[in-house]
């Protein structure tokens, strides 16, 4: 065999609780249930999240399906809207409790390792209309206390934990790009939420380090990193990418792994006026509350240069485009149905990075994959999707990865987004990522041409 992985790695796929479960018996309501409630035309073919794959109804099925095409692991996320009752007292909803112990319970049944997420984009909307959600610190530790009992609750059987999912996207979608409720463009906010995020996730670590179920088991966090190449060597383009690689990468994965904050970034928010609020004891709290591990999703690089339109500041205020253009680079390969770049060569930069830079962090990939539109046309005369470009998409992917592993990068495991196709936020189902497809209208699922060869990699423990 020409690419051999190591010994035990994890071969599987991620979803989230709000993009897989449907609101089924859940009594209250996260940013997106509310955004998709008051606006639903916001979303793709005016979609909600109200069923989604209906895996709060089908999670047996839907674990055995994932099992029978090779998965020895597999992340979802509980939902904090769904399990708490009280987000003060962090009282439990005694259906959330059985729902989630009977989908870990199937899923180790099923002999697949359960990754247990505790925040995907799905804040509760009563926390950000009391307290301005991420904005405030009350709100973290309410989430410490909602991430304690999930530890109590359920880490007798799961032994990994992730805090967040893509922290940086929460601060893109709702403070800059407008993307996720309430949708503002507020830089200063966007710093002081950035600050809160890590900070509630060195809380959530310290709290599960305080658990009893904490001893045999190990705690991560899952960030997107989309390493920013320059245009040019040029100290401009040079500048430019070592900000947004500082922004968009380092401002977590920094305090995550060694504990503090890049140098010079604070710098420029201080200069810039929209530093946030932190105390001595905060950053010490940080520092003391690393992770275990690190999970990775990719799906793009970051291609900036230096600007050429001065940042006119009295548009939106302060944002962190005064230090950075965006830059399509001639001849990139795209994934035509989201403009996305494919590159795989920066799942090999991304080994190394952590190797040389993050203390050789044991790390997996948590997300890779690619969104097609219309995937329908592709099926064959059983139903069968027949998706050979996500099956080139994965082994490019994983060539790339070999090699950084090759070389010593700590990975041990590669999921793809997703095991069924799932709702995909202000997307819904417009792209499909899954080795599943799902048919919305009867929620008929079918394994992918690429599920069957996900199998085959899986049992080869490589191809
Ligand atoms: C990621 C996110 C997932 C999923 C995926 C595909 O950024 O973690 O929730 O939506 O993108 O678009």
């Amino acid at each position: 065999m020409k690419h051999e992985f190591p010994q035990d790695f994890w071969w599987g796929a991620a979803t989230s609780g709000p993009q897989s479960e449907g609101r089924f018996n859940k009594k209250h309501r996260s940013v997106f249930d509310y955004w998709y409630d008051i606006e639903p035309e916001a979303f793709f073919d005016r979609v909600g999240p109200n069923v989604a794959s209906n895996f709060y109804n089908s999670f047996r099925e839907d674990l055995k399906m994932m099992k029978s095409i090779g998965f020895n692991s597999f992340r979802t996320s509980i939902q904090w809207t769904r399990l708490i009752k009280d987000f003060e007292t962090a009282e439990v909803e005694a259906d959330a409790v059985r729902f989630y112990n009977e989908m870990i319970d199937e899923c180790i049944a099923n002999g697949m390792i359960p990754v247990i997420n505790l925040h995907h984009f799905d804040l509760p909307i009563e926390l950000y209309e009391k307290y301005g959600g991420w904005e405030s610190k009350h709100v973290v530790e309410l989430f410490a206390k909602y991430s304690r009992v999930c530890f109590d609750l359920f880490g007798d059987r799961v032994k990994h934990w992730t805090t967040f999912n893509e922290p940086i996207v929460i601060v893109q979608g709702e403070y800059i790009n407008q993307f996720h409720y309430p949708n503002l463009i507020d830089g200063k906010k966007a710093v002081q939420v950035s600050y809160n995020l890590n900070l509630a996730s060195a809380k959530s670590i310290e709290q599960f380090r305080l658990s009893e179920n904490s001893k045999d088991g190990k705690i991560g966090i899952v960030l997107n990193l989309t390493p920013a190449y320059p245009r040019s060597n040029s100290k401009e383009d040079l500048a430019a990418s070592d900000f947004a690689n500082k922004f968009h990468n380092r401002m977590f994965l920094d305090p995550a792994v060694l504990g503090y904050f890049p140098e010079g970034l604070a710098e420029i928010f201080i200069k810039d006026g929209v530093m946030w609020q932190y105390t001595e004891e905060e950053l010490e709290l940080i520092k003391n509350n690393t992770i275990d591990f690190l999970g990775v999703n990719f799906y793009q690089p970051l291609r900036v240069k230096a600007v050429e339109h001065e940042f006119d500041e009295s548009k939106n205020g302060w944002l962190p485009d005064k230090y950075y253009e965006y830059y399509e680079m001639p001849g990139r390969r795209v994934n035509p149905h989201k403009n996305w770049e494919i590159y795989p060569e920066a799942m090999y930069d991304i080994a190394i990075n952590i190797r040389d830079n993050y203390k050789n962090i044991p790390w997996y990939v948590s997300e890779n994959g690619m969104g097609v539109y219309g995937e329908e046309k592709f099926k064959d005369e059983n139903g069968m999707i027949l998706d050979d470009y996500r099956i080139e998409f994965v082994t490019e992917h994983l060539e790339f990865l070999h090699k950084g592993i090759q070389e010593g990068s700590n990975c041990f495991g590669y999921h793809l987004w997703t095991p069924i196709d799932c709702w995909s936020w202000m997307n819904a189902y417009r792209n499909r990522y899954g080795f599943i497809s799902l048919d919305l209208a009867t929620q008929i699922k079918t394994i992918k041409k690429s599920g069957y060869w996900f199998k085959a990699v899986s049992e080869n423990n490589g191809f």
